[in-house]
């Protein structure tokens, strides 16, 4: 079983790239399904099909190649359906005009999440040797993916206690507050959700899982892949692959192609450079869009030549925990940072990890919780984190000489 992701800025060739990954692991006789988190459903388009139909299953569309058209209304009303029931509730107590307050209590990308779900499911069905998403652009997928993280750290804080307190409190703090408390069914719903994203975290980080990033050799885009890249690994992400995607051919160079060739080597090189060790792999401009299976597969297979696209390349692990004499090191693949991008807290048994806006709660594995933290610094595309045993907490060896 082999789970590929497929990210990147908006227009890169996000689709293009996944589906023709899909239709050329196919023809390599692998059972593929082939999916789309993206509501827009341009991956129909790419694959030359009609829109399937409403709750239609995954459809063949050439021998091993199966697509499906995620609907998510059906889940929407089982997930997200009791707690959004609450908050207009509570918004209907605050005097918000209904029709204001159900615009408000629609998540933006709660549906893409909800997809996710779908992705899981399949992924875990056993019916098919791969699976390969095709993800919205990079800012909404990665806030999303980054969701159980969030969710896991609110629930372990706040959640027990709040719950406790609840059941006791409750007539006292609406009659306080005005404000309707959370019915149990509201609690269960949110730990429901908090589950199941916790699940699809661990499929899409799982060891047979990689993410591929798609970016163009221009500055701008590449500028946002460099930031993708920095924080899929912060989330506990593979990247395995940048697919350098309409990449002029050299041939026939006119004077407006010879300049775009040049712009586009100065970008290659830097590309190159800066996700080594990622293998970078470069996909041709091709003279029309690459639409349906058999274009899609040929436009894979020229970029891969003889290797094979669908095989996961070792990259450095994510997490790393190694023993160093009496301590320990924590090791976290963070590439592209530099000092002053990273900050390092611990709260408790986690380590709050902070880059830009990005910040991730790392639970820590429970030989490191009770060390202390004796200092940070960064590697060439790693976080290392000193923690030495606190003598509180380890017991001291007897020495029985
Ligand atoms: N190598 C290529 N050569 C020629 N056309 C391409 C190439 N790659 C993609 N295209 C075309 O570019 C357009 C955008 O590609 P695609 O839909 O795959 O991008 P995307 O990243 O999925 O976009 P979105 O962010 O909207 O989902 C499509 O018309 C597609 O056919
Ligand atoms: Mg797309």
């Amino acid at each position: 079983m082999r789970t590929l992701l497929f990210t990147g800025k908006g227009g890169v060739g996000k689709t293009t790239i996944a589906a023709g990954t899909a239709a050329r692991a196919a023809q390599d006789g692998h059972k593929t399904l082939v999916l789309s988190t993206d509501p827009a459903h341009s991956l129909s388009d790419a694959l030359g099909i009609p829109e399937p139909a409403y709750g239609q299953g995954p459809i063949e569309i050439a021998p091993n190649l199966w697509s499906l058209h995620v609907d998510v209304r059906d889940r929407f009303t089982k997930a997200w359906g009791e707690i959004q029931r609450y908050l207009l509730d509570v918004l209907d107590s605050a005097g918000v005009d209904p029709i204001e307050a159900e615009e408000l209590t629609v998540l933006p990308g709660a549906e893409e999440v909800l997809a996710l779900l779908e992705v899981r499911d399949q992924v875990r069905s056993g019916s098919w040797d791969v699976v390969i998403l095709d993800c919205a652009p990079t800012a909404e997928t990665l806030r999303l993916l980054a969701l159980p993280d969030a969710l896991r750290w609110y629930m372990d804080r706040i959640w027990p206690t709040e719950r406790r307190v609840l059941g006791v409190l409750r007539p006292i703090l609406r009659r306080a507050s005005g404000v309707p408390m959370p019915r149990d069914q509201v609690l269960d719903a949110i730990e429901r959700l908090h589950e199941d994203l916790s699940d699809v975290r661990s499929v899409l980080t799982a060891d047979d899982a990689s993410v591929r990033l798609v970016t163009t050799p221009e500055a701008v885009v590449f500028a946002e892949a460099r930031r993708t890249l920095t924080s899929l690994a912060l989330y506990g992400y593979r990247v395995d692959g940048i697919v350098v995607n309409r990449v002029f051919p050299l041939t026939g160079a006119d004077e407006w192609r010879a300049k775009w060739i040049t712009a586009q080597a100065i970008q290659l090189a830097r590309i190159e450079a800066d996700c080594d060790p990622v293998p970078v792999v470069k996909a041709a401009y091709q003279p029309a869009e690459p639409v349906g299976p058999t274009a899609l597969a040929d436009l894979v297979t020229a970029v891969y030549g003889d290797e094979d696209p669908i095989a996961i390349h070792q990259v450095p692990d994510p997490l790393t925990v190694t023993r160093k004499g009496e301590d320990f090191q924590l090791g976290i693949s963070l590439p592209l940072v530099v000092k002053g991008d990273v900050d390092v807290a611990r709260r408790g048994d986690e380590l709050m990890v902070t880059v830009g806006a990005h910040r991730r709660m790392l639970s820590l594995p429970s030989a490191l919780r009770r060390c202390d933290i004796r200092g940070a610094h960064l590697e060439p595309g790693r976080l290392l984190v000193d923690f030495t045993p606190d003598p509180a907490q380890f017991p001291r060896k007897v020495n029985r000489d």
